[in-house]
């Protein structure tokens, strides 16, 4: 596992955006595993020019997203759902349908957790899965932990995720506690992997990531052990 770093967060995401095109041109029926966060917003802006412009089909296509806030629905604005919606399914021909994120309101979040999984496994797994990484290497909201988890699962969120996204909320006080994300063992069982990270505050993490240890107190370092990763990062951020 490879870092390929370029200059621009425009020209990571045209990488990553142009990546998942080809695997969706090769495959129109593929499974994209999809992320959140403000480093994906500019792939998905490329994938929705692809479509509008270039006529990249989704209307095949299935996704599945790794991760969602507990006790928010679609419909709050900083839910993932919502997120998805906004900057890439309302902007390209997918049927909603064949969207999956976790919900953050099932009656029993545990049931969920094996919906969701079950729902991975049928459809075969995911051609491609986008990740991110968080400040303290979290991929979905794996958090540094003393054992991986496989299984989709309720997580406490770090301190330091809660710090880092209460950007998005009024305040920090707003963030949800915990969130449901899919676990290691679906992360790991996608066919291919592209993780992206921009800004030189990534930098360290990604690093250790790809050259230290494999630990689960740096999640990300897993996709070590992972055939088919590509790493993009971009030293600017936005
Ligand atoms: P970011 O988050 O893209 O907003 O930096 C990444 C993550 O927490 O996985």
């Amino acid at each position: 596992m490879q870092i390929r770093t370029v200059p621009a967060y425009q020209e990571m995401s045209a990488i990553a955006a142009g990546m998942i095109a080809a695997i969706l041109r090769a495959n129109p029926a593929a499974v994209l595993g999809l992320a959140t966060g403000s480093t994906p917003i500019g792939t998905y802006d490329e994938l929705a020019r692809l479509c509008r412009e270039e006529g990249l089909d989704f209307s095949r296509a299935s996704s599945v997203n790794l991760d969602e806030y507990l006790g928010l629905d679609g419909t709050h604005p900083q839910s993932y759902r919502y997120f998805m919606d906004e900057h890439l399914f309302d902007r390209v021909n997918i049927d909603k349908a064949r969207t999956a994120v976790p919900s953050g309101v099932a009656a029993d979040p545990d049931a969920e957790c094996a919906r969701y999984d079950a729902l991975v496994k049928s459809l075969g797994g995911q051609d491609v899965q986008l990740l991110g990484i968080g400040p303290d290497g979290h991929i979905g909201f794996n958090e540094p932990a003393d054992e991986f988890v496989g299984p989709t699962h309720l997580v406490d969120l770090d301190p330091s995720t809660i710090e880092a996204n209460a950007r998005f909320f009024a305040s920090e006080a707003e963030v949800p506690r915990r969130a449901i994300t899919m676990g290691m063992d679906a992360i790991m069982g996608a066919k291919s992997i592209i993780l992206i990270a921009a800004g030189e505050g990534k930098r360290a993490v990604l690093e250790a990531a790809v050259q230290g240890p494999v630990t689960p107190r740096l999640p990300a370092s897993i996709l070590q052990n992972h055939p088919d990763v590509t790493v993009l990062f971009a030293e600017q951020n936005g």
